[in-house]
């Protein structure tokens, strides 16, 4: 073992066996999922009072409801009498929810409303004791997190330098964002984490294991030699933009001219030099929501231009290998019809389910995950050794950004080690390879 290779409670390495332990599981649901702020979907889903939608957090399931006051309401989707599942469908509107059991009644805020033969409670029974689970929500950008815990900071808090980057890509258009279509969900037999480190933390593998859509010209920016300027900032999060070589003021590839126009109204020339010139911008809050910006040419079409498309993904944990993906299509809410969807049809083309990437993908994520749920496997080591020598620069371009920043031809491992470093943190059975 070379220095480098040294295990140096850095994460260049990590026992195979622990991304897949039983016991490592619980303690992720209890110390990753039950202590993080969930991303529980996206404002625009639900933009009428009495919308909702049910989501996942952790392994609980939760109403995410557009309350009669417009603010934002995440309720466990579990009856506070006896706890029947109390709403049975994806999505909808309602102006209450009555449980099928036993009838109690429910406001969109979650309040009790009305117990069903009410006489045959005591008069003390106080309905307003008796709503639904509440967990504390924050929006940011249209993207909605909710946390159960009393105990993580506020979400500002936790998203930290993060933020600039957010509002880099997200921040940028006057009239904001929107999802399109329902969201993608398909199930795989991987650890979440490797779906996580897979889609968000590696490029690595752009070249080899995409290489056929590559070669094919499935991305549009042609074929200029790219530099990856990758980000880690505190609490596990991070973002990699692989940029072309720019000359002078800053490109959108694949937007529309009015929206490019848009776009250089907003944030500030750092932000506005890190969201332009991108083949492809990715990144992930810990633990497990990413997203991506990609220009596409997948329509086959010679005279049809290149176009930009940005995705959000959940990577959501069922059993140490067993992943739920979800996937949201975000589109500039003032863009033309045609435009949101040729960008949404290019990412179903791409990084959906049946996509040129996608199964790729996944077949690799589901063998790394069960070839090394072997005993003799899991004692070999994960190597994440890229990029180890890469020291973070101060500075890049003239400009000072948050978070380190490591500049190389593609994104190292960096973001891999940054991100089992925080989860390791959190998992009290790890505790022995912090
Ligand atoms: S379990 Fe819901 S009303 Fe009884
Ligand atoms: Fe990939």
């Amino acid at each position: 073992m070379t220095s480098t290779e040294q295990r140096t409670n850095d994460f260049r390495r990590l026992r195979r066996r622990n991304i897949f332990d039983p016991q490592v599981y619980d303690e992720e649901l209890r110390h990753v999922f039950g202590e993080s702020w969930l991303f529980v979907g996206h404002e625009s889903e639900i933009p009428d009072v009495g919308d909702f939608v049910v989501r996942p957090m952790g392994d609980d399931e939760v109403i995410v409801c557009r309350s009669k006051g417009g603010d934002v309401r995440v309720m466990l989707n579990s009856c506070a009498h006896r706890g029947t599942q109390l709403c049975r469908t994806d999505s909808g509107s309602a102006t209450n929810f009555r449980c099928m059991y036993h009838g109690w009644v429910y406001d969109t805020d979650g309040n009790l409303r009305g117990i069903r033969n009410r006489r045959l409670f005591p008069p003390e029974v106080d309905v307003s004791r008796h709503g639904l689970s509440t967990a504390r929500v924050a929006s940011y950008l249209g993207l909605v997190f909710a946390t159960w815990s009393a105990d993580v900071p506020e979400f500002s808090e936790w998203l930290g330098d993060m933020a600039f980057y957010l509002d880099a890509m997200l921040g940028r258009c006057s009239a904001g964002w929107e999802a399109v279509g329902e969201p993608l969900r398909w199930r795989t037999r991987c650890n979440w984490k490797l779906s996580v480190e897979n889609f968000a933390l590696d490029s690595l593998h752009l070249d080899t294991l995409h290489a056929n859509p590559i070669k094919l010209g499935v991305f549009g920016t042609g074929d200029a030699n790219p530099t990856s300027y990758t980000v880690v900032t505190a609490g596990g999060h991070g973002v990699t933009a692989t940029k072309v070589p720019s000359t002078g003021e800053p490109v959108y590839p694949g937007y529309p001219p009015a929206l490019v126009e848009d776009f250089g109204r907003h944030g500030s020339p750092a932000q506005q030099w890190f969201a332009s010139n991108n083949v492809v911008c990715k990144g992930n809050l810990f633990p497990n929501f990413s997203f991506i910006e990609l220009v596409h040419d997948t329509t086959g079409d010679p005279d049809a231009p290149p176009v930009a498309a940005f995705m959000l993904r959940m990577a959501q944990p069922v059993g140490p290998t067993e992943t739920n993906i979800w996937m949201w299509i975000l589109v500039p809410r003032d863009a033309e019809p045609r435009w949101k969807r040729l960008s949404q049809e290019s990412l179903v083309r791409t990084l959906g389910v049946s996509g040129t990437f996608e199964p790729d993908d996944l077949a690799n994520a589901v063998s790394v995950s069960t070839v090394n749920v072997g005993t003799r496997a899991g004692e070999n080591d994960f190597l994440f050794l890229g990029g180890a020598h890469v020291q973070p620069q101060a500075e890049v371009e003239g400009f000072r950004l948050p978070g380190r920043v490591h500049v190389a031809p593609l994104n190292t491992e960096v973001l891999q080690r940054a991100f089992l470093r925080e989860w390791a943190h959190r998992v009290p059975a790890m505790a022995g390879e912090r």
